[in-house]
């Protein structure tokens, strides 16, 4: 039987932030790379610690894939415009780019510093402004490519994230702007944005491998069912992919319904969670 080409084969991708928070499991950057090079993909992994990125590269190869490091910081347009020479020297051209720098951090408008606002959005933002600058014009000289940037259900749900949401809430905008912008260019632009999935970066957090919490995290949705960021690289592979080429401007949920249902519709099932406990 012919074996079946991967839905992204032979294409060249960047993903920034492919390292991975260290800790148990999985984080979304490091589960995006695996699954892109495990569908025929080349990939510049990207990330401030290159040691994180490593791990994700040697895991891509031992599995008989491609992949390449880059060291930088992504919030500087310098390394941007050298991530993207990098990716072009390496693989060609760069037909895919992953936008999945982030970090949530908590706080109100009143007790957030003008400091952290900056740094929130720098890391959550700028990020993903700079990568594009970089990358679109490569992309255009190209014929087109897709563009996948990693949201979060914080851009659409209160949270007491002001910073983050803020800078989520921009990213959503700039997907669908950048999906008007570039549309003739052949480019598309898409989001997932991720409810409460369990990655290192999560339980890196004090308390939030707690098994109340844990358990708490996973009845909120509707499946009821744990979520990693395995289910965050099955979208982005998708939306990625070929298989998506009608499909522009979207930001797709990956949330186990947590955005389809009244919270007040949950509480009796988390009441019961957290009563067990007590
Ligand atoms: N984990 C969740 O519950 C959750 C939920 C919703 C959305 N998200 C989104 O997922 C994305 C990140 O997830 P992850 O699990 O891959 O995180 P992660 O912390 O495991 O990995 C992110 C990587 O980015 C790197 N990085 C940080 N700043 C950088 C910079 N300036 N330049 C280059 N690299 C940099 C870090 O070194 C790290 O290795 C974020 O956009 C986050 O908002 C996560």
């Amino acid at each position: 039987m012919a074996e079946r080409a991967g839905r992204v084969e032979g294409k060249a991708a960047i993903v920034t932030g492919a390292g991975s928070t260290p800790g148990p499991g999985v984080g979304t950057g490091k589960a995006i790379a695996i699954a892109l090079a495990r569908e025929g993909a080349s990939v510049l992994l990207v990330d401030l610690y290159p040691e994180r990125a490593e791990e994700t590269r040697a895991i891509i190869e031992a599995e008989g894939g491609k992949a390449q490091v880059f060291g930088g910081d992504v919030t500087r347009s310098a390394d941007c415009a050298a991530m993207v020479a990098e990716a072009v020297s390496a693989f060609g051209t760069v037909d895919i780019l992953v936008n999945n720098i982030g970090r949530a951090t908590v706080g109100t408008v009143v007790d957030t510093t003008e400091e952290a606002w900056d740094q929130a959005l720098a890391i959550n933002l700028r990020t993903v402004f700079l990568a594009c600058k970089h990358t679109v014009p490569v992309m255009i000289a190209n014929g087109g490519g897709a563009i996948l940037n990693v949201n979060s259900i914080s851009a659409l749900r209160g949270d007491g994230t002001i910073a983050y949401s803020a800078a989520k809430g921009g990213m959503l905008a700039m997907t669908t702007d950048m999906a008007y912008s570039h549309g003739r260019d052949g480019i598309r632009v898409n989001a997932v944005a991720p409810g409460h999935i369990t990655t290192p970066m999560v339980l890196s957090v004090p308390g939030q491998g707690d098994d109340m919490v844990t358990r708490l995290r996973n009845e909120a949705s509707l499946l009821g069912t744990p979520g990693t960021g395995w289910d965050v690289a099955s979208a982005a592979v998708f939306l990625t992919s070929d298989d998506a080429r009608w499909i522009t401007g979207v930001t797709l949920p990956v949330d186990a319904g947590v955005l389809s249902v009244t919270p007040l519709l949950m509480a009796g099932r988390l009441r019961g969670v957290s009563d067990e406990k007590s």
